[in-house]
């Protein structure tokens, strides 16, 4: 494997990772009961899609396909796995928009490391316009963690008192 092949495979690789977003999000804001938190899910969905489209294009510039292996990675699967199994283990409402909202950023997280990585192969290998695309989903990655901080603080304080009260 020669560096632009670790570029391409990091890229599809980015790409299953958003398809497979775009696709599980809308299903973890429909089981958040927090209005914020449902239209936040909805909307980063959206841009999620948005962001597929965005590495698509960079791979065909690159001269590539967009599927590679066609595998969402391990890492991906199991950060969908664990949202799915908070968001129906936890019955308290405030809760479960809390265990969402913390699957959500490490789905995040997740993404930023990719972007990161990503934008730094394509800055080193002269693809500016890839690298420009690139940083132009890592910003929307990093607002969409920002977003689910400031929606959770409320949502902290909310669970920590019905806790205060049931006890
Ligand atoms: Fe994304
Ligand atoms: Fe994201």
């Amino acid at each position: 494997m020669n560096y632009r092949q670790l570029m391409i495979e990091e890229l599809q690789d980015l790409y299953q990772a958003e398809t497979e977003q775009a696709s599980q999000l809308p299903q973890l804001a429909a089981q958040a009961n927090d209005e914020a938190l449902r239209t936040a899910l909805q909307e980063h969905a959206s841009e999620t899609e948005a962001q597929a489209l965005r590495i698509r294009q960079i791979l065909e510039m690159a001269g590539a396909a967009p599927g590679g292996a066609g595998e969402v990675t391990p890492g991906v699967k199991g950060l969908v796995a664990e949202a799915h199994m908070k968001g129906e283990q936890v019955r308290d409402p405030f809760l479960k928009d809390l265990a969402l909202i913390a699957a959500a950023q490490k789905m995040e997280h997740y993404e930023l490391a990719c972007y990161g990585t990503a934008r730094a192969t394509a800055r080193t290998a002269g693809m500016d316009e890839a690298a420009r695309l690139l940083q132009v989903s890592l910003d929307e990655e990093e607002a969409a963690d920002k977003r689910l901080t400031d929606i959770a603080l409320p949502i902290h304080k909310q669970a920590a008192q019905s806790m205060a009260s049931m006890a």
